[in-house]
């Protein structure tokens, strides 16, 4: 949501900028744009629509410079058009801004500024800014940052180049994302690590309230009191080619078929002669023995994978979960204390609504562990302990690979919790161990089956409306069953417990409705047989999932069926989701949307 690049140095700055843009694309956006300082002033050039919108604009005019900041936006105040998008201007145009974030008391701050005179182009709130730091302004840019810093409320991730800096720009965040890339004679900004990879793998990671004052050669951090900041160097281990398609056509292919290798990093290195451990993990024993209650909390993908982990907590290790929407969690003074423990999951760890969520627990005294997949984000910086989920880059809108690997480091969990609450025997605890290693062979096993799936798929892309019903786990399961489809295929989707079918769901099949049904639970293999049975009575065309022990018995009732390998029904989710998110990807295909970068939605969600 939103992308920031900012560069300084010897290089023609439009290019670098252009390439760190496409390398945030994933982000999700809906128009672009670029400031650069030259000679003494600013040339803007903005444009709604695709990154290539604004390149077409771009040769077009003659832009040379050294210095400068790009931006692609997520429309949140204002349409997405040439107005609105960012950078923007100050009034007397020696100020130049982007930001992603939203400043929450941006109106009372453009009635002061208005009162004072400032004509406002844009419906944005980004505008105030740029504005603001000109009021702010005696000479000193950093100064005039940080004075209008003090004066705003929400998030912010910034980057303010200024006419009379031509050899210094300034960055700041909170709440928001934000690196910055350390080069030999260049320096730069983004909100991501792709963004800046070909140019160097040392970063800053800021932390909130912090801004920066950025030359060729130097970084120097501060905090809004102006007291200067030290930070150590992180060194990015991971390279370009993991943030690239490698021959696959789209990225969410590509990040499918990497699902076998990342479940086993993130399982592998934490089961040592078959006991579970974690790396500086500082929950202790007493801890897990007495947590009376267990909160989750997550968004989209990351939530669903923890309704997941509600049910295999609760099996395993016999504690009470309760899991959340984040922006519901935030909200509903949740009843939240010392003797909990609170997980909080997110891939990018800089979901808004999630880190907030995490920051209500930690007032309220719960202990955070928190599942992320972005190492140095400000969800892992704030967890009490973190488990890293090793799915490396994933870049396509659509979450794949990276749910698998949180339910892989959640299984992890509720195996380790169980063990220490004395819920599991050796035997029990040996077996669970030895089955969780499977994971990466079970998927492997499934992803061939995608041609099959594309003839389902091609069978049914028109569909207007489909249904996944399941039960237990595979309830759980179909909601991102039907959460991929939404997002990719913009198909209405419902995600239904098989037996809330006779409570209304049922009213809605008609002859040809397409109902997806997972059976991978073993004792409930046979009610969810009978809502097949019902649904078919309905005129349903029905695609099941089932382990291969009951393919054939399936077969008899479904219109097809996928197979997956016959393992324990606790762990069949992180399987059986494979085909689910096959399917959804060929829909798309076949519809010919934009599969990595579906209409509307972002990434990383890092405003309300
Ligand atoms: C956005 C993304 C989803 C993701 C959700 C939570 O909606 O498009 O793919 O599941 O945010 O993101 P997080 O990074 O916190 O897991």
């Amino acid at each position: 949501m939103c992308g920031i690049v900012g560069y300084i140095g010897k290089k023609d700055v439009t290019p670098v900028l252009i390439e760190g843009l496409k390398k945030l694309e994933y982000r999700g956006y809906d128009s672009a744009g670029v400031a650069i300082l030259n000679n003494g002033k600013i040339d803007v050039v903005k444009a709604k629509g695709r990154l290539s919108v604004l390149e077409s604009k771009l040769k077009t005019v003659h832009m040379a410079g050294s210095i400068g900041i790009g931006h692609t936006r997520w429309a949140t105040h204002g349409e997405p058009n040439d107005v609105n998008s960012h950078p923007h201007m100050s009034y007397n145009e020696k100020i130049a801004v982007v930001h992603n974030g939203i400043i929450e008391n941006y109106m009372q701050i453009k009635e002061f500024l208005m009162g004072k005179g400032y004509v406002f182009k844009s419906e944005t709130d980004t505008e105030v800014i740029a504005h603001l730091i000109e009021y702010n302004y005696k000479g000193n840019l950093i100064e005039a940052v940080m004075a209008t810093l003090c004066d705003v409320e929400g998030a912010y991730a910034l980057g303010v180049v200024c006419t009379d800096s031509p050899d210094t720009f300034i960055a700041a965040r909170k709440d928001s994302p934000l690196i910055i890339g350390l080069g030999k004679g260049e320096n730069f900004i983004a909100s991501d690590i792709p963004a800046i990879l070909e140019h160097t793998r040392d970063i800053y990671i800021l932390e909130d309230k912090e801004v920066v004052s950025i030359t060729a050669d130097k970084v120097e951090i501060f905090n809004l009191l102006g007291e200067k900041m030290d930070r150590e160097v992180f060194h990015v281990d991971w390279d370009v080619a993991s943030a690239e398609k490698g021959g696959y056509e789209h990225f969410m292919m590509k990040e499918m078929f990497e699902e076998p290798s990342v479940i086993k990093a993130t399982i592998s290195p934490r089961i040592q002669n078959d006991e579970i451990s974690f790396d500086k993990f500082g929950l202790t024993d007493e801890m897990i023995k007495s947590c009376e209650k267990i909160n989750i909390v997550a968004c989209g993908t990351a939530y669903h994978a923890g309704v997941i982990a509600k049910y295999a907590l609760e099996k395993m290790a016999r504690v009470p979960v309760e899991v959340d929407v984040a922006s519901e969690f935030r909200y509903r003074d949740p009843m939240v204390n010392e003797k909990q423990i609170t997980i909080v999951i997110s891939q990018s760890g800089e979901t808004l609504d999630t880190l907030m969520a995490l920051r209500e627990a930690k007032k309220k005294g719960s202990r955070i562990l928190g599942i992320v997949n972005v190492v140095g984000s400000s969800i892992a910086r704030e967890a009490d302990d973190v488990i890293y989920t090793w799915a490396g880059p994933e870049i396509a809108v659509a979450s794949t690979k990276a749910y698998n690997t949180q339910l892989a480091a959640l299984y992890l969990v509720a195996l380790y919790f169980a063990r220490k609450r004395g819920h599991l025997d050796d035997e029990a605890y040996q077996s669970y161990v030895q089955e969780l290693q499977e994971l990466p062979r079970q998927v492997d096993e499934v992803l061939p089956k995608k041609e099959t799936i594309q003839k389902f798929a091609s069978d049914h892309f028109n569909a207007k409306s489909v249904f996944f019903i399941g039960r237990s786990l595979d309830y759980a399961l179909c909601m991102e069953g039907s959460l991929k489809l939404k997002e990719i295929s913009y198909i209405h989707s419902e995600a239904y417990a098989g037996g809330e079918l006779k409570h209304g769901t049922i009213a809605l099949i008609e002859q040809g409705t397409l109902v997806i049904c997972p059976l991978t639970q073993e004792s409930l293999f046979d009610k969810m047989v009978s809502n097949i049975r019902e649904v078919k009575a309905r005129g349903a065309v029905v695609l099941a999932i089932a382990p291969e022990n009951h393919a054939e018995e399936v077969s008899k009732v479904a219109d097809a069926v996928i197979s997956i390998p016959q393992m324990n029904p606790l762990f069949a989710p992180a399987v059986a989701v494979t085909p689910l998110q096959l399917f959804a990807y060929y829909v798309s295909v076949l519809k010919g949307n934009d599969v990595d970068k579906p209409r509307n939605l972002a990434k990383s969600v890092t405003v309300e």
